[in-house]
């Protein structure tokens, strides 16, 4: 309140003072020097107020990495961030609000050490985490992927043991969790880095957001450029996960002018020295991500996790299909799944396949033609089930057929008249 006053009170007299010295100034200077002196200090004003900015940004930038770069400030015991179970964390704008109570809980809160007698059970804790329904979003979004669902369960498993272990008082280093996903592309890496809210649920991660990376973001065109790039990507990914999608190109071997060495450097460093405040998931095709950690045998010791995403085989592609048009309540006919199977035989074998991304667009352009079907004859009347069921027709539509050779189901199916 007397702070308040007395801010108030320095400002007026700061004001009076500067009246008193206008009005001074223009009874005893020549005008023409008034106006000198007036626009120097306008000039050296708006220099200091940009100046100040410019060097605060600056600061923020760079404090980060500075610490990075430096001792590693300590964990408090106890001061874990999740190791009690917390509140559920929301989505979304619910989610941040409800992250900085749990924040500021975790703050005031003192972790009561469990007595060693006492026991818990690893389904309560995970209860507690709130976890269920990360793994179920993976499962009902990515059909397969078995060994990849494993290695995310194991994961999980490990943060959790961790967390529980916490309780008693036994605690052991943070795991690294830094992570390579290598694979063709459309196999489901970035789908599955939404393990990241996983992460953020079992006290791993502060935020859990991801941040999706590319070279461009991250790697600069002249000298000076890249360490700031860097660093504001790295600032954004704090708390989260980091995702550096085609990760081989931030470095570019034989080109001396090339500064990806440069970032890569930063990238290790707070690797190592803030790996409990982030999390770093390379991701590419498998031969170009082997050959960049040949050349780059420090990035590849920080992964700890690799996870292999294998093309989808023609049966995981048309049960990926079934399931992106359940979501979106429409459905293959008998004869329409037939003639799909086939599209997907003759896309596999062709250039730029994209497996589940494939199966996407090429399920949204048969969309397009169902509906440009059923609005060719307005006039008829249209069930819920006509404007659900996808036909053979609206598949063999697809210009691709016309570039290939026959399929023999193909044939069948297209004989065969819409119910
Ligand atoms: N196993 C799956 N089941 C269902 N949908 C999938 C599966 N794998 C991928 N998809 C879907 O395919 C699309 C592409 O997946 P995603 O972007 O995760 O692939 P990616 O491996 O990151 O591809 P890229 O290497 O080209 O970036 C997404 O819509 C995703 O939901
Ligand atoms: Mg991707």
């Amino acid at each position: 309140m007397y702070g308040l006053k007395l801010k108030y009170a320095k400002s007026s007299l700061l004001i009076v003072a500067s009246l008193i010295a206008i009005i001074l100034a223009f009874s005893y200077l020549p005008h023409a020097l008034l106006a000198i002196v007036g626009g120097l200090v306008f000039i050296l004003g708006v220099s200091y107020a940009l100046g100040h900015n410019a060097w605060k940004q600056t600061k923020d930038i760079g404090s980060r990495p500075q610490r990075a770069a430096g001792a590693r400030p300590q964990r408090a015991a106890g001061a874990r961030p999740s190791r009690a179970a917390g509140a559920r964390p929301q989505r979304g704008e619910r989610k941040s609000g409800g992250r900085k109570s749990r924040a500021e809980a975790r703050a005031s809160r003192k972790v009561e050490i469990l007595h060693p007698e006492e026991t818990v059970t690893l389904s309560a804790e995970r209860e507690a985490a709130d976890i269920e329904d990360v793994f179920s979003s993976l499962d009902n979004q990515l059909v397969g992927l078995v060994p990849v669902k494993k290695k995310v369960e194991e994961i999980a498993s490990l943060l959790l043991v961790d967390r529980v272990r916490h309780r008693f008082g036994l605690d052991a280093p943070r795991p690294n969790l830094h992570m390579c996903f290598t694979g063709d592309p459309g196999t489901g890496k970035t789908t599955v880095a939404q393990m990241a809210d996983l992460l953020f649920r079992l006290g791993y991660l502060e935020k859990g957001h991801l941040v999706h990376a590319m070279r461009d973001d991250l790697v600069g065109e002249f000298i000076g450029h890249t360490a700031p790039k860097t660093k504001r990507t790295l600032e954004r990914a704090m708390g989260g996960v980091l995702f550096i999608d085609e990760a081989y190109y931030l470095y570019r071997a034989g080109d001396s002018k090339d500064y990806g060495q440069e970032c890569i450097d930063i990238l290790l460093q707070v690797m190592e020295n803030d790996r409990d405040k982030l999390v770093v998931i390379l991701a590419g095709y498998k031969d170009r991500m082997d050959v960049f950690f040949e050349s780059n045998p420090g990035m590849s010791s920080r992964i700890a996790h690799h996870l292999d995403f294998a093309p989808y085989k023609l049966d995981e592609l048309v049960a990926i299909g079934r399931a992106m048009l359940d979501r979106s309540a429409y459905y293959l006919s008998a004869d329409a799944e037939m003639a799909f199977r086939d599209y997907l035989t003759l896309r596999m074998g062709q250039p730029r396949f994209a497996n589940a991304r494939s199966v996407r667009n090429e399920l949204e352009r048969t969309r397009l033609r169902h509906a440009f079907r059923l609005a060719a004859e307005p006039e008829l009347s249209r069930s819920k089930d006509d404007l659900m069921r996808l036909e053979a027709a609206d598949i063999l539509a697809s210009p691709l057929f016309a570039l290939a050779e026959p399929v023999s189901a193909i044939e069948e199916s297209a004989r065969r008249p819409p119910r």
